[in-house]
């Protein structure tokens, strides 16, 4: 076996900053050091690069610089579209699916606790779809919803139409806002045609820096109060100096993502087709969750694989980190670990014995790496079946 360790599949954590990044943020934490808020020289050029980096993103995803609000990152921007167009509009019933991030999910659910809004779950079916036709009964049982679904889920890589779902929503009047943080950098946008009110990103997701985000908001429909009050940065959306370094390495990786986005995808589905291929020949009664193994019909980052029960199932993450091989047992945004999966507890009927493991792929990977996760996994089962 070749030793390529350390691996990192966990890419739907986070991504590795990508050099051509870092080069452009570079002088912003350097000599371009002026606050952007002021008017003199050294303040006018760093509110150039926020400007710059807010149009270009903004003609990546097809619409005006004026829909775009820099946040802190993906969980910031989810908080501020559910809240904001909550308390804007007054929206008492919001509808959502229990397959959603905890950005969005504990955010709703905190709203609901305090008696702001009332909370309705989307049904999933036993891959994680989302039933529409209980999605259009709420709808029409509940006109003016607030609607919160996302495109890519992150830990069964299952895609949503947004635009059905969204032409759902238009038709029953809701606003409907999607968590984009998965797919943004790895599918292409186009706000012209997509009928959504609020979709977000967030640049560690596609090889940008952390702690930062933006917020889309569709000027013609949705018009929110601000967010955070304070000064008037994010003409008066969200006070607070600007993390420009952040905005302007997001901006240069979402061109990179957009610039490279063909390339990548053929090669990240080509690892994931590699890897199912693998553990299909080589390790019996292997299973995928959700739709992350529907190679052209899911996010092709993200492949959950379901093991057969054994006495290591719990450790399993543990063995892989011994053997240097980073993945995931579901979302490792808030934990970091392999704690159990609110996503994959919503799958009806899916055996709570057997082992999963969230692998995400991204654009640095190799195949070498792939061939070595597989083999490790089938050596520690086979060692394993030794023991027993
Ligand atoms: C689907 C989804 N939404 C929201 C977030 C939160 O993003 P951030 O960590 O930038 O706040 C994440 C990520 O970790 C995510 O995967």
């Amino acid at each position: 076996m070749t030793t390529v360790a350390p691996v990192y599949l966990d890419n739907a954590a986070t991504t590795r900053l990508d050099p051509e990044v870092l080069d452009a943020m570079l002088p912003l934490m350097t000599e371009q050091f002026g606050n952007p808020s002021s008017i003199h020289n050294h303040g006018r050029q760093v509110r150039t690069a926020i400007e710059k980096a807010r149009k270009s993103v903004a003609s990546l995803l097809n619409t005006s610089p004026a829909e775009i609000f820099f946040t802190s990152g993906g969980t910031e921007a989810d908080n501020t579209a559910i809240r904001s167009s909550l308390e804007t509009f007054g929206i008492t019933h919001a509808i959502t699916s229990p397959v959603e991030h905890h950005a969005v999910l504990h955010t709703l659910e905190h709203l609901q606790k305090q008696g702001q809004v009332r909370l309705s779950l989307v049904n999933v079916d036993d891959r994680g779809h989302i039933d529409l036709e209980h999605l259009e009964k709420l709808l029409r049982s509940f006109p003016r919803s607030f609607v919160s679904l996302m495109h890519g889920n992150n830990e069964i890589g299952n895609l949503l139409d947004l635009d059905q779902v969204g032409r759902l929503c238009r038709q029953y009047d809701a606003i409907f806002h999607s968590d984009t943080v998965q797919t943004m950098g790895h599918f292409r946008h186009d706000l012209q045609t997509l009928p959504v009110d609020f979709i977000v990103g967030a640049g560690h997701k596609f090889h940008g820096p952390k702690g930062v985000g933006f917020l889309y908001v569709n000027a013609e429909r949705a018009k929110i109060h601000p967010f955070i009050y304070g000064g008037a940065q994010e003409r008066n959306m969200r006070g607070g100096t600007e993390n420009v370094y952040g905005i302007v390495g997001l901006a240069k990786a979402l061109e990179i993502a957009y610039r490279d986005m063909d390339a990548h995808r053929q090669h990240i589905t080509a690892l994931k087709q590699r890897m199912i291929e693998q553990l299909i020949e080589k390790m019996p009664d292997v299973r995928f969750n959700g739709d992350s193994a529907n190679v052209d019909g899911s996010l092709y980052t993200v492949l959950n694989v379901s093991l057969p029960a054994s006495d290591m199932s719990d450790m399993l993450l543990f063995n892989l980190d011994i053997a240097k091989i980073s993945a995931s047992g579901g979302s490792a945004c808030s934990s970091g670990s392999a704690i159990g999966s609110h996503v994959l507890a919503a799958l009806p009927g899916l055996d709570s014995e057997r082992g999963y493991v969230r692998f995400s792929f991204g654009k640095y990977n190799t195949a070498a790496e792939i061939d070595y996760t597989v083999d490790t996994l089938v050596g520690l089962y086979q060692k394993e079946a030794r023991l027993v």
